[in-house]
């Protein structure tokens, strides 16, 4: 009963940014589940090192170069996962893009590299595997959020504004696809050490710092999202809809009494 409710056999999905990083954590977290997985980025190289790691957990994979800032690449992405895989059951949205720029300085550009990337992305990702699930009678759609979803994270300003807008997205989507079983949740990762956040993790006194406002005392790595995004994936989830869940250490939940650096 219970590996069955998160069984992901005989389903399909599409995990954006699944090159590197998160994505590529997450992929490989469904097709551990029972997924065939098709992973989309721009970077073929890294594409084809993840279809290799999720081959060799017996699933079928499939790597897609796609720009997620552009509609039309978005639509041949889902087209070419319909067409390579033979349907799509589930959608995560987690490519993204962060800078750290002071608000001051943000220009038009900077500011629709950020935001196009992960919230007009997301927002014509889902669109375009809506179409595909709605005829299917249903899927899951799993968005990535931040704690910029919640607090504001300082000349990261088109960043906090883009993933806060992830979470508006994600609860309205939830409401307009449930007449169509479409189930709309995010993911809200703390902070995880990957390319994206590289550069702050290569200063001590930042880590430091970081370490002492996380109650579970760690940063967290890929394989802690796994259980999140294989529970939204599944039938387990069916009842849940326009929720986010944080995987953060307990970062949003408070100060610790006593930090645990280390
Ligand atoms: N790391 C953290 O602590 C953290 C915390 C909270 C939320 N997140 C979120 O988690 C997600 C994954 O981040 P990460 O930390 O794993 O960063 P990462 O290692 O830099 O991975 C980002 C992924 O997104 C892809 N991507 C970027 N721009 C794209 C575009 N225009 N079209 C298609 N794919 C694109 C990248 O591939 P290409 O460059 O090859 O296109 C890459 O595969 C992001 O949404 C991020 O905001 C991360």
């Amino acid at each position: 009963m219970c590996g069955e409710l998160f069984s992901l056999e005989g389903k399909v999905a599409l995990v954006t940014g699944g090159g590197r990083g998160l994505g590529r954590g997450m992929a490989l977290a469904l097709a551990a589940a029972g997924a065939d997985v098709a992973v989309a980025a721009r970077t073929r190289t890294q594409l084809e090192e993840a279809a290799t790691e999720i081959g060799r957990l017996g699933r079928r994979a499939l790597p897609v170069v796609a720009d997620v800032r552009d509609p039309g690449s978005v639509s041949a992405m889902v087209r070419a996962v319909v067409g390579g895989l033979g349907g799509l059951d589930v959608l995560v949205n987690a490519a993204g893009v962060n800078r750290r720029i002071p608000s001051l300085e943000v220009t038009p550009e900077s500011w629709d590299e950020i935001v196009d990337t992960n919230l007009k992305g997301t927002f014509f990702a889902s669109q375009a595997a809506a179409r595909v699930m709605r005829e299917r009678g249903g899927g899951k759609i799993i968005n990535i959020a931040s704690l910029a979803s919640e607090i504001g994270l300082p000349r990261r300003v088109p960043y906090t504004a883009a993933k806060a807008g992830v979470l508006g997205l994600t609860r309205a989507l939830a409401v307009e696809w449930a007449p169509y079983n479409i189930q709309v949740n995010a993911i809200g990762p703390g902070y995880f050490r990957t390319e994206m956040t590289e550069p702050l993790f290569r200063d001590p006194e930042w880590v430091k710092r970081l370490l002492s406002r996380i109650p579970a005392g760690r940063v967290g790595v890929p394989e802690d999202l796994a259980g999140a995004a294989i529970f939204l994936a599944s039938r387990a989830s069916d009842y849940i809809t326009g929720q986010i869940i944080y995987v953060d250490g307990g970062f949003l939940a408070g100060w610790p009494d006593r930090p645990r650096a280390g």
